[in-house]
């Protein structure tokens, strides 16, 4: 029997560029036909799709563990929800590319969902835009599949989640500071990546420690800078088998236990957050059997 895989460009390492578009089902349009249309349309070879609880609760199947972005705030710092019923996140090797992709996946798409924002990314020397190597502490080899997808034997096997979130940065506040404030901030040496001795508690990687979580909070950051003219960011993007070890990390980068917000809101804050889930590919196809379709 053909066993529901992962969609296979999650697992990957990052392309050289991206976008990342959501949308939302249009008024009056049929959300079967739409989710049949997108299953014989998409091609997981060349991105991930994800689906929100609003389309999701469209139909008779239930996806356990899937929810809305819940909407945070901490001293000083707010988590904003921005839900969408779907996300499409794309991958290129050039910018013509994604173009190309982004077209023809619109023009299937348009039949019955209106686009509600697209962001063009890219890869900054495996870096973010602050300068700090984003990533190091993922997970590598077999340990990507045990973190990121379903496992075989559940009823979702092959099934990822993923949250979303824009983050845009305030560059030049970050850069007036001297390079030890700066490393201070995230809890690492911008220069050698090595992790700071003393670092504040509101340091990024303080607060964000996988293995300091009971039980550990392990996820696969996929995240990509974004730019605009005058405006840059993160494109922050994480799967896991559950949405739970992001939404732990996310209550504690909030100061929810301790008041202690995280700093890297003191240069940078999100502006979009959404929860999708990443159904699995049977037979060269998402397989939306979860949701109730024979
Ligand atoms: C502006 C947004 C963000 C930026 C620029 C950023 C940047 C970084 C950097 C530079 C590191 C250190 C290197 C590494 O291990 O990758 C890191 C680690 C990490 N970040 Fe973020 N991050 C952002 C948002 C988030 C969010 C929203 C979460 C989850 C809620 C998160 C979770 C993590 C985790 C789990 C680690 C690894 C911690 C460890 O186990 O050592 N990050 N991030």
């Amino acid at each position: 029997m053909n066993e529901p895989s992962f969609q296979p460009t999650i697992p990957l390492s990052l392309p050289p560029f991206g976008q990342s578009m959501t949308f939302r089902l249009s008024p009056g349009r049929n959300p079967k036909l739409a989710l049949e249309r997108l299953s014989l349309g998409f091609d997981h070879t060349e991105g991930v799709i994800g689906i929100g609880a609003p389309f999701a609760r469209a139909f008779p199947g239930t996806i356990p563990g899937l929810r809305t972005f819940p909407s945070l705030s901490g001293v000083n710092c707010t988590v904003p929800a921005t839900q969408k019923d779907l996300w499409v996140f794309l991958r290129g090797n050039d910018r013509g590319e994604i173009f190309d992709r982004s077209r023809i996946l619109r023009s299937f798409l348009e039949k019955d969902f209106a686009l509600e924002d697209a962001m063009d990314t890219f890869f900054y020397h495996g870096r973010d835009l602050s300068g700090y190597e984003d990533g190091t502490e993922n997970p590598k080899g077999d340990e990507i599949a045990k973190v990121a997808f379903v496992p075989p034997g559940n009823p979702l096997a092959g099934s990822s989640f993923v949250a979303v979130q824009r983050w845009i940065h305030d560059l030049k506040w970050f850069q007036s500071h001297p390079r030890h404030e700066q490393d201070n901030i995230i809890g690492r040496k911008q220069k050698t990546n090595e992790e700071l001795d003393q670092a504040p508690d509101s340091a990024h990687v303080k607060r964000t420690a996988q293995e300091s979580f009971n039980p550990p909070a392990f996820m696969l950051r996929r995240s990509m800078p974004w730019a605009t003219v005058d405006e840059q960011g993160l494109e922050f993007i994480v799967y896991g088998h559950s949405l739970d070890p992001f939404e732990r990390v996310l209550r504690r980068m909030v100061g929810e236990e301790d008041g202690i917000p995280d700093a890297l809101f003191s240069f940078s804050r999100p502006v979009t957050g959404g929860y999708y889930w990443c159904p699995p590919v049977k037979n060269g196809k998402i397989d939306l059997t979860a949701l109730g379709f024979a």
